[in-house]
Order: C-alpha cells, then sequence, then structure tokens
C-alpha cells in the first residue's frame, strides 16, 4: 500500500544477486566438502533453491545472509515438479547433478508468464558432452558416464545455458569450450566460486570461456556480488520521485549502460567506489531502449524503466528483445494513468503529467517492482496486488523504500 508523492533520498545497500546466489548455490552440488555462501539475499527463489537442495539430500542452514551447505551422504537426483514450477532456475541443478553423479531427472519447466522460455540449448550442450537426454513424462533424464569435454556453440547468448554447462564442463574428462556464451556479471562470481572449489576457467564474462575439466571439488567460502537489478530498481525508484537516492554494495560498472540510459533521460549519476548516486536536475525526456543480454540494456530493467519513463516529457520508444511478454506490466501502468502502447515487441510511452492511485496486480516479480514505484509518485494511494512475485527477488524491498522515505507498507495478511 503506497501513499504517492514522497520524494525518496538517502542511501540504501544492495543485496547479493539473486541470478548469482541461486547458481553458486547449484554448484554446490558438485563440491565434496562443506561450503559457505555469503550475502546471499532472504528471498523467496534462495528458500526455494534450499529446499531443492535438500531434497537432492544435501545439508543446507541459512542464518544471517549465510548458506553453510554440505554434501549429500545419499544424494537423491531429482528436482520435483513442485520445486520446478515455482521456480525455473531450479533447472540449475541438472548439469551439476550429471557431472557429480552421472545422473539427473528435472522436471521439465513449462512456459512462464515471461513466455516460452525452452532449454533446449541447456539439454543440447550436455548431449554433446556425453550425456543421454531424454524426456518422459514431463521430465529431463540424464544418464552419463563421465562427461566428455566439447565445443559448444550457444545459438543464443543464454545465461542459464552457459551457466549449466559451465558447470557440467568443470568435473568433465578435458577441455570445454562454450562460443557465444553469455557475458553477465553473475557468471564471472559463478566461475569464481567454482575456481575457488578447485575449477579450471578462463574467459567468464567474455563469450568465450574455457574450462579444463578436473577430477573432484573441494569445498569453498564466497560472498555473492551485489544484486545490479535491485539495486537500478532502487535507483530508478529515486529518480521517478525527482530525489536523490545513493545505492552502496553495487560495482557501479555492472549498471553501465542503465546509468547512460538515465543520464540520457536527464538523471544526474555519480559513481564512486561500490556505491552509485542518482538525482534528477531539471526532468526526466523520453529516449529510446532496447533491451540485450549483457552489457545490452537488461530486461530485468525494463518494466521498472517503462514506469519511469511513463512520467518523462516527451515520447519514449522501447524494445524488448529477450522475453516475449515482458510488457504484461503495460496494462497496469495505463490503469495509472500511463500512456504506454505496444505493438510486437515495441512499446511507445507518451509521458504524461501525472499519474493517480489505483489498485493494481503485480503479473511478475520486475512488473511488480514498476508498479511500486508507478506507485510512488501516483497521486493518492496505490495498492499492489500478488506482491509474492515481488518477494522472489526483492529482500525488505518495502522497507528499503521506506528507509529511503517512501510512504509505503505491507497490509497485513489476508487483506
Ligand atoms: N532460451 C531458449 N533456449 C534455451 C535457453 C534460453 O530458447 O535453452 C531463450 C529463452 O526462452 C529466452 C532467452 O533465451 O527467450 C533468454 O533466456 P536466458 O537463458 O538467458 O535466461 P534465464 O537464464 O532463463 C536469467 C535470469 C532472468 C533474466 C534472464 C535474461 C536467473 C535465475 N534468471 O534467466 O531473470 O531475465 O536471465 O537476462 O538468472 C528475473 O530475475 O526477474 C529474471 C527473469
Amino acid at each position: 500500500m503506497i501513499e504517492g508523492g514522497a520524494r525518496l533520498s538517502g542511501t540504501v545497500r544492495a543485496s547479493g544477486a539473486k541470478n548469482s546466489v541461486l547458481k553458486l548455490m547449484a554448484a554446490s552440488i558438485m563440491s565434496e566438502g562443506e561450503c559457505r555462501i555469503g550475502n546471499a539475499p532472504d528471498i523467496a527463489d534462495v528458500r526455494t533453491m534450499v529446499e531443492v537442495l535438500r531434497h537432492i539430500g544435501l545439508e543446507v542452514g541459512y542464518s544471517d545472509g549465510d548458506l553453510n551447505i554440505g554434501p549429500a551422504s545419499e544424494p537423491n537426483v531429482e528436482a520435483p515438479y513442485h520445486l520446478v514450477q515455482r521456480m525455473r532456475a531450479s533447472v540449475e541443478v541438472l548439469g551439476p547433478l550429471i557431472a557429480r553423479y552421472g545422473r539427473a531427472r528435472v522436471a521439465m519447466p513449462g512456459g512462464c508468464n515471461l513466455g516460452a522460455r525452452q532449454i533446449d540449448m541447456h539439454m543440447r550442450g550436455l548431449a554433446q558432452m556425453g550425456a543421454t537426454m531424454t524426456v518422459s513424462h514431463g521430465f529431463v533424464e540424464a544418464e552419463a558416464g563421465r562427461l566428455e569435454g566439447t565445443h559448444v556453440y550457444l545459438d543464443f547468448a543464454s545465461m542459464g545455458a552457459t551457466e549449466n554447462l559451465m558447470m557440467a564442463a568443470v568435473l568433465a574428462r578435458g577441455a570445454t569450450v562454450i562460443e557465444n556464451a553469455a557475458k553477465e556479471p553473475e557468471i564471472g562470481d559463478l566461475a569464481e566460486f567454482l575456481s575457488k572449489m578447485g575449477a579450471r576457467i578462463s574467459g567468464a564474462g567474455t563469450s568465450t570461456i574455457e574450462i579444463e575439466g578436473t577430477d573432484a571439488l573441494s569445498g569453498a567460502s564466497h560472498d555473492a556480488v551485489g544484486d545490479r537489478i535491485e539495486a537500478g530498481t532502487l535507483l530508478l525508484a529515486g529518480a521517478i520521485t525527482r530525489g536523490e537516492v545513493t545505492v552502496e554494495g553495487i560495482d557501479p560498472g555492472f549498471l553501465d549502460i542503465v546509468l547512460d540510459k538515465m543520464v540520457e533521460a536527464g538523471c544526474g549519476v555519480e559513481r564512486a567506489g561500490d556505491g552509485i548516486s542518482v538525482w534528477v536536475p531539471a526532468g526526466i525526456r523520453g529516449i529510446e531502449l532496447s533491451t540485450l543480454p549483457y552489457p545490452g540494456f537488461p530486461t530485468d530493467l525494463q518494466p521498472q524503466m517503462l514506469a519511469l519513463l511513463a512520467t518523462a516529457e516527451g515520447t519514449s520508444f522501447v524494445t524488448e528483445n529477450i522475453f516475449e511478454n515482458r510488457f504484461m506490466v503495460v496494462d497496469e501502468l495505463n490503469r495509472l494513468g500511463a500512456d504506454v502502447k505496444t505493438r510486437d515487441h515495441h512499446a511507445i510511452v507518451r509521458g504524461v503529467r501525472s499519474l493517480s492511485g489505483a489498485p493494481v496486480t503485480a503479473a511478475d516479480l520486475r512488473a511488480g517492482a514498476a508498479l511500486v514505484l508507478a506507485g510512488l509518485v501516483a497521486d493518492g494511494a496505490t495498492e499492489v496486488y500478488e506482491i509474492e512475485h515481488i518477494d522472489r527477488g526483492y529482500e525488505r524491498f518495502e522497507e528499503k523504500l521506506s528507509s529511503l522515505g517512501a510512504a509505503i507498507r505491507r497490509a497485513p495478511a489476508g487483506q
């Protein structure tokens, strides 16, 4: 429940990156010793991954942002449907299970709110490494002796496929090269963790990753990088309220293109050490924007940027290239008085003078965050429903925003 109108100001800290921690957790399946993952945000998706690992038989403790993960004594190499259905990223256990145990049974993720989202590249790469992959009764079943290093070319720089294959290759016999690999900072973070476990990886963060397989991995301790999407969301919250917000705990380099686009839209931006400050000296103006794999503009910040541009002077043209359904937020933004039209994967955003508060519903995690941002500047009260989507990926979102001066509170359960 948000009362719009407060200008945000102050400093807030980014949590650890959801999209890194989930993969670090999957990687720990391959360790023969104890792993510690620090800076792990207390969000629903991390809790779901804890359930996935426990289902496999790993010992998982979680307190104060630290995950302590011990190996499974009697592994059950399965990711069940009820967990994969709740969180697609559960499929990231596929590569580690095959590499470590030579077997895996992982529920096939169906479509999700963002679109079809297949895992064909994950499966093709694993098959190329020698695994027999079959799909039956809604499960991917894999069998392999020791995986063999190989040369994989990805048709699209998929984050999940790059990570699954990089993890599998670490325990394969011989060398693997992944070409057209995704370059997201979370992939560099995963490679760093795997290297601490004894893996030999070079090129993570570039489009060619080379892995020299090793026989076994030991335990390791690692703090996840900051969450660039959460940081970007909080900075956009500052900008939409025409306030002044500093986010700490984030490498500004992870957000280069986002900050460039914010400057183009009229924001002032300052990068300092592990912090970023954003303010709005005059006003926000319309811009053109296309989402692309990293280092392009992240699809995960597109809905929040759309909310900002809805309040700009002039017209913006936004193209979504990653997910077919990422404009689901548009109809809800329009309920708040925005003027956004979509055709195929393009949106035309005509800036309006003011938004007006209304009840709206979050269709997914980032759409939910975008609606909260819009509510921060809308006249009167905005209620955002189905905030369980937001809780999947933002740690204490409403607390962080209220610490910056937002009038936002969580409605008591059941209201
Ligand atoms: N794709 C395929 N086949 C594959 C794999 C991907 O066709 O085998 C397609 C997908 O259908 C999609 C595109 O490739 O259209 C991008 O998918 P990618 O594999 O890069 O995404 P992902 O690994 O499933 C991660 C993040 C997403 C983020 C995307 C893009 C995690 C857990 N999820 O998903 O995060 O949007 O990369 O950057 O890391 C979020 O946090 O809100 C979120 C959705």
